[in-house]
């Protein structure tokens, strides 16, 4: 398989990897790059468990190719540490107990991360329709509606 060298920034740091031109950008932060908070759920784009956000936008990394991250700005859920917005929106899950098995968490908290990018005070509903792309089978969705409206006010 043919592979490509790609130049970008990763949670900040200026990147260089050379990937197959068929792996996907989930597979490139997760195998390449080697950080491993980006989850792999369904390959698929139903879960939501990858989500990354590219250039100031959230999507899922596993349909995304890792070629198209070439030159653009890539933030994982490890980049949220040094972004107090995202410290916020973490803590609030783990007060509001929104974190069972885990493993929705990095997707979910990256998603309400660009929610509250564009809307810094979402309603309820706002918050479901935000998150309605993230799938969760442990909390019934409340806690972690819960969390992001308490990280939202704060
Ligand atoms: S792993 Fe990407 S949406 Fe499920
Ligand atoms: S906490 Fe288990 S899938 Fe959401």
């Amino acid at each position: 398989m043919s592979q490509q060298t790609i130049n970008f920034t990763l949670n900040g740091v200026p990147t260089r990897v050379s990937v197959p031109v068929q792996m996907s950008a989930l597979e490139m932060i997760r195998n390449v790059a080697g950080l491993t908070g980006t989850k792999y759920g369904c390959g698929e784009g139903e879960c939501g468990a990858c989500t990354i956000i590219l250039d100031g936008v959230s999507l899922n990394s596993c349909l995304l190719f890792a070629v198209e991250c070439d030159g653009r700005q890539v933030t994982t859920i490890e980049g949220l540490a040094a972004d107090p917005v995202g410290l916020r929106i973490e803590k609030a899950f783990v007060e509001a107990g929104a974190v069972q098995c885990g493993f929705c968490t990095p997707g979910m908290v990256m998603q309400a991360r660009q929610l509250l990018e564009q809307n810094p005070h979402p309603s309820r509903e706002e918050i479901q329709r935000g998150i309605e792309g993230n799938l969760c089978r442990c909390t019934g969705y409340v806690k972690i509606i819960d969390a992001i409206e308490a990280a939202s006010k704060e």
